[in-house]
């Protein structure tokens, strides 16, 4: 029995139900589990784990690639089966847990944990729980839709349980591209010196005697959420072609632009499905997630290739990818987010990245994670690793939130993810501030021009002209600088 699927014939007698593997764990264990934005997640032994939980006192510290999908983490923390979480979530339900200080949310560059877990910053991982197409002759285990930091938690882990996912096609084989950093003090170079190349193997190696337990399943990813383009997203997206084309016209960048990165979320997707009507050719992605966007992209030739550490797609555009995986691989790599999100390879490839604000100041920092400074809404995500390491970095947002109430260009951030420093271009659906080769006092002008709701636009330049008169690089008045913030928790609108 699946002998196409555990081709190291006596790893067939690890095969056992999820109830059976959960038995593995154990109170206060670290485990390390597949799964980036909700793609290659592992579906049966999360929810065993969840059921011992309710029984018995049973708290993991659980690190992942991104976010999980399936509900995963919300039944997870419903029997109070994690103490702490890293290094991403987007889930509502642990979203309030880590915000009443219940769960510990450790909120870290993607790119950076398994740099701590090999160099022992990090708690070891007991275990860890990956989803496989295959395990291979040689007892190698092969992703499925997503690589995330499954390869290091397999390669790390003391015990292994892996996952069988029977509907992944066979054909993801070849879709990986598997490299592992020689490990310090003695690293070399990533050798990527394009998307397209591969550096590694199509497959995770480790010791097969660790895997303890192989868990069958048979059930999808769960579908993307992202909503169709609006009219401020399309907007968004329409500033950024017309800059795109004018770096185009004016010789600073070529009709195949640079390598593309984009973030989650439905302004980001609504950004990458604007360049399918643009006139720039031979485009290549390398990101950290491709979304729909991308895959129409890809279809209508628009980009050639795309790397990324996971595919996190809707439905139709899901079963579609997966029923022509063998059409789409020699177009497609997935690898470690340590090495699509790595700040070396990043600057190498002199990548164009657009990244999702949840607020911007007059100056140019951003917050991506906290609502008024305190409350995390899903983490940093890769947008640190990119936006740092861009050769252009773009931050885009919608001008306002809840209907209006809440100007997302305010005095100053409450919480600062990208300083001003990581930003290049804000844009929002009134227009784009291009912020390169400006001081402090000029950005805050354009920026205001630019971008700002009609509404906001008069007290902010208000803000900004009291704040010259006090003079400054960078001009406050330090004890009206979250009135906007204060004001809405009073009242329920900024101004
Ligand atoms: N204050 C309070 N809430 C705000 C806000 C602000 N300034 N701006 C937006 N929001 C709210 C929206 O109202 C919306 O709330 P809802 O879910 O209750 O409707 C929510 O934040 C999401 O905003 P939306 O405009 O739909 O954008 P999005 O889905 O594209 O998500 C981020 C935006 C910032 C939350 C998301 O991109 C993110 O988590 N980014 C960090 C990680 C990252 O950038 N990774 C990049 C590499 S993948």
């Amino acid at each position: 029995m699946y002998e196409d699927r555990i081709r190291l014939a006596r790893l067939r007698d690890k095969i056992m139900s999820a109830q059976d593997a959960a038995t593995l764990f154990k109170d206060g264990m670290t485990v390390g589990m597949s799964g980036f934005t909700r793609a290659g997640d592992c579906k049966a032994v999360p929810l065993a784990l969840a059921d011992r939980a309710r029984q018995e006192p049973l708290k993991i510290t659980l690190m992942t690639g991104a976010s999980l999908g399936n509900d995963t983490d919300k039944i997870l923390v419903e029997a109070n089966a994690i103490a702490r979480r890293l290094p991403f979530q987007v889930d509502a339900t642990l979203r309030g847990k880590i915000n009443n200080g219940d769960v510990m949310f450790l909120d870290q560059h993607l790119s950076e944990t398994v740099e701590q877990l090999r160099s022992g910053q990090l708690a070891p991982v007991d275990i860890a729980v990956i989803e496989a197409t295959a395990i291979t002759e040689n007892g190698a285990i092969v992703p499925t839709t997503s690589v995330g930091n499954s390869a290091s938690f397999a390669i790390l882990a003391k015990q292994v349980i892996v996952e069988i996912n029977l509907t992944m096609p066979l054909a993801m084989e070849g879709l990986h591209d598997i490299f592992i950093p020689t490990y310090r003090p003695h690293r070399q170079p990533i050798p990527l010196i394009s998307p397209e190349q591969r550096i590694g193997t199509p497959f995770i190696s480790i010791d097969p005697s660790k895997i303890a337990a192989i868990v069958i399943t048979e059930k999808a990813d769960s579908p993307s959420n992202v909503l169709a383009p609006d009219a401020e997203t399309s907007a968004i997206a329409g500033h950024l072609d017309e800059f795109l084309r004018h770096e185009v016209k004016v010789g600073r960048l070529s009709a195949s632009l640079q390598p593309l990165q984009s973030g989650i979320g439905t302004i980001s997707n609504a950004v990458l499905h604007g360049l399918i009507d643009s006139p720039f050719r031979d485009l290549k992605m390398y990101s950290e997630v491709l979304q729909d966007s991308a895959i129409e992209l890809l279809d209508s030739g628009r980009v050639s290739f795309a790397s990324a550490s996971s595919i996190t797609l809707s439905k139709p555009t899901y079963e579609h990818v997966l029923a022509h995986i063998n059409d789409y691989k020699s177009r497609l790599v997935l690898r470690p987010q340590e090495i699509s999100n790595h700040p070396e390879v990043i600057r190498r490839l002199g990548l164009i990245t657009i990244n999702t604000a949840l607020e911007c100041d007059i100056y140019g920092n951003i917050n991506s994670t906290h609502v008024s400074g305190t409350h995390m809404m899903n983490g940093i995500g890769g947008s640190g690793d990119f936006a740092r390491n861009a050769h252009l970095s773009v931050f885009v947002t919608k001008s306002i939130a809840k209907q209006g109430a809440i100007s997302s260009i305010v005095p100053m951030v409450t919480h600062v993810d990208h300083t001003e420093h990581d930003v290049d271009v804000i844009v929002t659906e009134h227009g784009l501030a291009d912020l390169r080769g400006l001081a402090p006092r000029e950005r805050a002008q354009i920026i205001i021009r630019h971008c700002v709701d009609p509404r906001y636009q008069g007290p902010l330049l208000d803000y900004f002209n009291d704040a010259c008169k006090r003079g400054g690089h960078t001009p406050h008045l330090l004890e009206q600088a979250f009135a906007w913030h204060t004001r809405y928790a009073e009242t329920g609108a900024m101004v």
